[in-house]
């Protein structure tokens, strides 16, 4: 390892460029994000001090300090605090991975698309429920949490998820992602702490980056949050939230049990921390369990999502508030989209009132169960956690395994999965993992094909020494 003249090790040091086109802290910014993409950086790659790398290229320490918190907000780093700055858990890899590919070859067991096989179904109940719109009251401005009709409607829909709510405690939005926003711009500050699991969604990472809302992941088991790790992490950090999936955890699959739910119940209670329980797969749960805002419904917004659940056509989302947050909630939401279309609201509300969209979730649950029995079928041999409907799986890999490479090399065989990495919250995770969307392909037939694919690529892997050149 190289020293530098004060003693410090330099295992790192970027080209930049000189022409004097650009400012030099953009310059370092390039070069951090080609040596990324060149693969020379890696995921968890502790960045050189930013004194020592001043130092090294005989630059201004602020000119440093301005390339690392460019490259912190672009999501390529991210800073520890009392432990330095790491190269961020996927940092580099192309956005278009995420996206829909329907248009091409490939197959996608990535993002969670929610059946879209259902779609012909679906549009034979939105037909019958079309006659009944009330156009007038759809077609008007609402109050920004949505007509009291819609809420009164939604309140006793989400009786059967176990959520006992009275219609003025709803406020609707414009889907789950839209919800969150919300919350966090109304109710969080700038450096405020989000306690999460450590695996999270990678739309609360990447919005919790964009507030600079900090989140502090807490290590958990096969049932979820450890309970004696979040107490000491409240007691450390000193969280002002905690964003938990209850149901199907995203990505893990863990569906917590009630007795961690009530554990969690009470930490959240004892450290007066805001529970923000995100509901969005638990439609796929086939034996619904009470939420655990049900047990703290004065310390909870609980979320619940209808894009998954029936179409992202018809995306609406509500949250379940205390009095005491709703008129700042509805401020927020004023502030930020108006109002969630009255529109579709109403669709979703007529499909709730006249049970069609139970008939949806029943549909979905069953195609769900078989497409699971198949995933477990061919799957066998790999630790994946039971969870016979959920719309993804989450494999634990042997830690000979590099799941990033295995992203590239399903795309390579025309099929594209998750690196489980992109939903880690830290530095590095432990363990290789992956996660597979089974409600992504249009058939059960292209499910199969694509986790034969998947399969035959984990049994055949042998990593790949030139993926990664070696610091
Ligand atoms: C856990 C979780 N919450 C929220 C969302 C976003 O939901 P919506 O489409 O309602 O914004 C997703 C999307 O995949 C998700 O996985």
């Amino acid at each position: 390892m190289k020293l530098d003249q004060y003693g410090n090790e330099i295992g790192w040091i970027p080209e930049i460029g000189t022409s004097g086109d650009i400012p030099l802290y953009q310059a370092l910014v390039q070069a951090i994000q080609d040596d990324i993409n060149k693969g020379i950086l890696m995921r968890g790659y502790k960045m050189p001090p930013q004194r020592v790398l001043a130092n090294q290229l005989g630059i201004n320490h602020g000119t440093v300090t301005r390339a690392y918190k460019i490259c912190e907000e672009k999501g390529l780093v991210k800073g520890i605090v009392g432990k330095g700055t790491f190269i961020a858990a996927s940092p580099g890899l192309p956005i278009s991975l995420l996206t829909d590919h329907k248009d091409t070859d490939l197959i996608s067991l990535g993002m969670a698309i929610p059946l879209y096989e259902c779609n012909p179904f679906i549009e034979t109940l939105i037909k019958q429920v079309l006659d009944s719109m009330d156009y007038g009251l759809t077609m008007t401005y609402c109050p920004p949490e949505g007509h009291i009709k819609h809420r009164y409607v939604a309140a006793n829909w989400l009786i059967k998820y176990k959520m006992k709510v009275e219609a003025e405690n709803i406020i609707i939005t414009s889907g789950t992602q839209n919800a969150l926003s919300i919350i966090l711009m109304t109710l969080f500050e700038k450096g405020d702490r989000i306690v999460v699991d450590e695996y999270t969604y990678t739309g609360l990472i990447s919005l919790a980056a964009y507030m600079k809302v900090i989140l502090v992941p807490v290590f958990g088991d096969e049932e979820g949050m450890d309970i004696e790790e979040l107490k000491s992490t409240c007691k450390r950090e000193q969280p002002k939230g905690i964003y938990i999936m209850s149901d199907y955890q995203n990505p893990t699959t863990v569906t917590l049990s009630v007795e961690r739910r009530k554990a969690l119940a009470k930490v959240i209670e004892d450290n007066n921390l805001l529970l923000m329980e995100d509901a969005t797969f638990s439609f796929s749960l086939e034996k619904k369990i009470k939420p655990i805002s049900a047990y703290v419904p004065q310390q909870s917004l609980f979320i619940m999502g209808t894009s998954k659940a029936i179409s992202p056509a018809f995306r609406i989302s509500y949250i379940a508030a205390p009095s005491s947050l709703v008129e700042k909630l509805s401020h927020g939401l004023n502030n930020i989209i108006w109002m969630a279309s009255p529109y579709t609201s109403e669709i979703v509300s007529l499909l709730q009132s006249t049970g069609l969209y139970e008939r949806i979730e029943e549909v979905k649950i069953q195609i769900l169960k078989v497409r699971n029995k198949r995933f477990d079928e061919i799957m066998t041999g790999y630790h994946v956690l039971p969870a016979p409907t959920s719309c993804y799986r989450f494999i634990q890999l042997p830690g000979s395994y590099d799941d990033v490479e295995l992203e590239y090399l399903a795309l390579e065989k025309g099929v594209q999965i998750l690196s489980a990495n992109r939903f880690y919250v830290g530095s590095k995770p432990e363990k290789p993992t992956i996660r597979l969307a089974v409600s992504a392909p249009n058939t059960l037939e292209e499910l199969e094909t694509a986790l034969n694919i998947i399969k035959e690529l984990l049994d055949n892997y042998r990593k790949r020494k030139s993926f990664y050149p070696v610091l």
